[in-house]
């Protein structure tokens, strides 16, 4: 599908982003693997996290959903439940549920198959074949093992002490799910700090695990682990398109509310506060575990071009995108670097945004680990590519919105991957 942008005059009103996407994947496979029934309300109902849902039902766990707002009772039968799903798993768009999964089934004693879309089965997945099977793990892939699909037979792991030569909350995740069913402590130590949902999940389920500055520990649980209930929070990154697009739209005032604040989460906030962005964090509180809070954005005039690197770069890692947007409006340089991950997410995030800003007319130039942006630069309405990938399309949007001219979007409906009703959101605001 293609979707046409306008310039738009103002984004006012309130939203509330959809529900968190790492959460809910976490909340639906952490409540699999618990004793009882859980409940979880606001599950993310996009793509991505069905994917997860889908996998958990053909493992064999009984899922229910009620109601009109959809809420989901997992009926989770412990640690060891799960049962040989009797066809290949399909993950879909999400490395997510492809490399969560993978800790779990290396767990498991029977045989599963993984496999995924075309973006999909281009990911790497050597990053989490070499420590799972060095727990133990059967675990091979295509390509002399390194891409999907995956063929995983599992038990009898042992706990390893592994060093991640990349920040990845999806590699930790698997690392720690697997040392759920590992003889001795697993240990997990990261370059960067990368998002923490699953230490803070899995510790609030009663898992002993211990967190000492990027290094975690886990040690296999004794008893099986609590079942629980979970309002899931919204969605950071997906409130920063709305955040970036009230900031750059002049006349804007927004108000978002419920967004969830783990500061593993919203390095992209303090690289606004460096640009001199406008924005106000109001009614901090905590929900499921972690901080959350309502927050004001105004439009700004003056942004500055910053640098951005190191240890930032794991906390904003998939506000790369809309980052660039906002840098094209930005006086002076922005440079983006030790981000070569960007290379391997849905699509290659550095080549996408090179190629489509470049199309509407931006200063932007492609480095091995980044990109280096002249700003402020006025956007001219163009014919765009999504590649694909959920972030590049809702990114692309909002340049459209302060674009000159009409901008296109081709292949816009893959956004349903994390948030299928980012268009009338986007409309709602422009009323
Ligand atoms: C995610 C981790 C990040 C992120 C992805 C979601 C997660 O990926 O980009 O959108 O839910 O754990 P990496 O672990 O590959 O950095």
């Amino acid at each position: 599908m293609e979707r046409k942008i306008n310039n738009a005059r103002a984004l006012n009103g309130e939203i509330t982003p959809p529900p968190d996407k790492s959460i809910s994947h976490r909340a639906i496979m952490f409540s699999s693997l618990a004793k009882g029934e859980s409940r979880i309300k606001n599950f993310l109902w996009a793509k991505d996290p069905i994917s997860s849902l889908n996998g958990m039902k053909a493992l064999g766990v009984l899922i229910e959903i009620k109601g009109t707002n959809k809420e989901i009772i997992v009926h989770g039968g412990g640690l060891k439940s799960l049962k040989e799903p009797q066809d290949v798993l399909d993950c879909g768009n999400s490395g997510t549920t492809m490399r969560l999964l993978s800790g779990i089934l290396s767990g498991m004693p029977f045989l599963s198959i993984l496999t995924g879309d075309e973006s999909l089965r281009q990911r790497p997945m050597k990053r989490i074949i070499k420590p799972l099977s060095m727990m133990g793990a059967n675990i091979f892939g295509r390509a002399e093992n390194t891409l999907p699909p995956l063929v995983i037979k599992g038990g009898h792991l042992r706990g390893i002490t592994y060093e991640m030569p990349i920040a990845s909350a999806q590699v930790k995740s698997a690392l720690l799910l697997a040392g759920l069913y590992a003889d001795g402590e697993t240990s997990v130590l990261e370059p960067h700090k990368s998002r923490d949902h699953t230490e803070k999940m899995l510790a609030s389920m009663g898992v002993d695990i211990k967190i000492n500055g990027n290094e975690i520990k886990l040690k296999p649980p004794r008893n099986e682990l609590s079942a629980f209930d979970i309002t899931i929070p919204g969605d950071f990154s997906s409130a920063a398109f709305f955040i970036a697009g009230a900031t750059l739209v002049p006349n804007s005032e927004i108000l978002i509310k419920n967004v969830c604040l783990n500061d593993t989460r919203t390095g992209f906030l303090e690289v606004l506060t460096k640009m001199g962005g406008n924005f106000q964090i109001l009614n901090r509180t905590y929900q499921a575990g972690e901080p959350v809070g309502d927050m004001i954005v105004k439009s700004t005039q003056e942004l500055k071009g910053v640098i951005v690197e190191g240890e930032l770069i794991p906390r904003l890692i998939d506000e790369f995108p809309i980052l660039c947007v906002l840098a094209t409006q930005s006086q002076g340089v922005t440079i983006i670097k030790d981000a070569e991950e960007l290379r391997k997410k849905e699509s290659d995030r550095i080549r996408a945004m090179v190629t489509e800003l470049s199309k509407m007319g931006a200063e932007i130039k492609e480095l091995k680990d980044g990109v280096e942006i002249k700003g402020p630069c006025k956007l001219k309405g163009a014919y765009v590519y999504s590649h694909m990938d959920h972030r590049i399309a809702m990114a692309l949007s909002i340049a459209g919105l302060i674009a000159e001219g009409v901008t296109t979007i081709v292949d816009s409906d893959c956004v349903d991957i994390s948030f299928p009703d980012f268009y009338s959101l986007l409309e709602m605001l422009q009323k």
